[in-house]
């Protein structure tokens, strides 16, 4: 059997016109391309929504066929260091463009580089603006040093939306002739929250089950509970039912095999969809208080199980 190319880069834009969301970015990308020129650029956004497929679909647009001679990618946070880095950023940046005024170089993940390491990074730019751009992208751009933001363009990335995505689903769904009714794409869109290679990945792995993907499979390949067992769980806290609370919780963590996080990231959601009838605001507001705390301690390193029974606990004091 032939091996199959994960659908992420199957399907991923190959021109800037084929992205989906991130309209005034793209808009802008497509401006650089027609005047032939970029400046430096800061990509900074959440995971999966469209930051290298841009670069990448730029540089295609800019270089055509000369792309690959023209265009660098790395990680900036490559374990063997900001040296190698640099080391081959030199060695790419040394040579002219290939029928291009300049070269492109994305660097990804730069806000995981220390200071020191983007003080560099910030020489290495400025070394070779003559003849590269750079493109850096980022989580956070507060991570990112003041003297690196001022020399590049910020472009914000947003979680794209449920129709962009529910579409572009379709498609890709229909190409690989599998089945996929509107309560899975729901689920698909629910579990991945803005994350376009999420959302590709959980239906790829849905649909190595059967070609016809449901709802239900959607949840048991993805680390997400259905909405409704997480609301259930919370209930039962607020209505002083600890055990039956716990049980639910187990469920989840040893059933289901959703870590600690998984679980409280849900817990959170759910308590702010809440309408004033499930819950009401001022509980609402003491409830994200909690949750803020046990949080803090996961994220610490507590003991996820203890921390989350904790947290129903917390949650019965303010039984209805
Ligand atoms: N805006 C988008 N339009 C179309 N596909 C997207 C978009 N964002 C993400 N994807 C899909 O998700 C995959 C990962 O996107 P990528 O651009 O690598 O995300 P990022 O760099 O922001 O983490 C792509 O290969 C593509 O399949
Ligand atoms: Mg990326």
């Amino acid at each position: 059997m032939a091996i199959e190319l994960p659908w992420v880069e199957k399907y991923r834009p190959e021109a800037l016109r084929e992205m989906i969301g991130q309209k005034d970015i793209v808009a802008r990308l497509q401006s650089y391309v027609s005047s032939r020129n970029t400046p430096n650029m800061l990509f900074s956004g959440p995971a999966g929504v469209g930051k290298t497929s841009a670069a990448v679909a730029l540089a295609k647009e800019l270089f055509g066929k000369e792309f690959e001679r023209n265009f660098l990618e790395l990680n900036a946070s490559d374990e063997r260091g900001i040296d190698v880095v640099r080391k081959t950023i030199k060695d790419f940046a040394r040579t002219l463009a290939f029928n291009a005024d300049f070269k492109i170089i994305f660097l990804d993940e730069s806000d995981a580089l220390t200071s020191d390491a983007q003080q560099a990074l910030r020489r290495t730019m400025e070394k070779y603006t003559k003849t590269c751009r750079f493109i850096l992208s980022c989580n956070y751009s507060s991570r990112i040093i003041e003297p690196i933001q001022s020399r590049c363009v910020v472009f914000r990335y947003r979680p794209l939306s449920s129709k962009d995505m529910e579409e572009r689903l379709r498609e890709i769904a229909e190409k690989e002739k599998v089945k996929v009714d509107k309560k899975a794409l729901d689920a698909i869109i629910y579990v991945s929250m803005g994350d376009m290679r999420k959302a590709v990945n959980v239906l790829q792995a849905a649909s190595s089950i059967g070609k016809a993907v449901g709802e239900e499979t959607v949840f048991s390949v993805s680390s997400r509970a259905k909405p409704q067992e997480i609301k259930e769980m919370i209930s039962l806290a607020l209505e002083g039912k600890f055990l039956e609370a716990r049980d639910k919780l187990d469920y989840l963590m040893y059933e289901h095999g959703m870590s600690g996080e998984d679980v409280m990231l849900q817990i959170y959601r759910e308590v702010i969809a809440a309408d004033e009838k499930e819950i009401d605001s001022k509980t609402k507001i003491a409830l994200m208080d909690v949750i803020g705390e046990y949080n803090f301690r996961l994220v610490e390193g507590a003991n996820e199980r203890i921390q989350l029974e904790a947290l129903l606990a917390q949650f019965m004091k303010y039984k209805k």
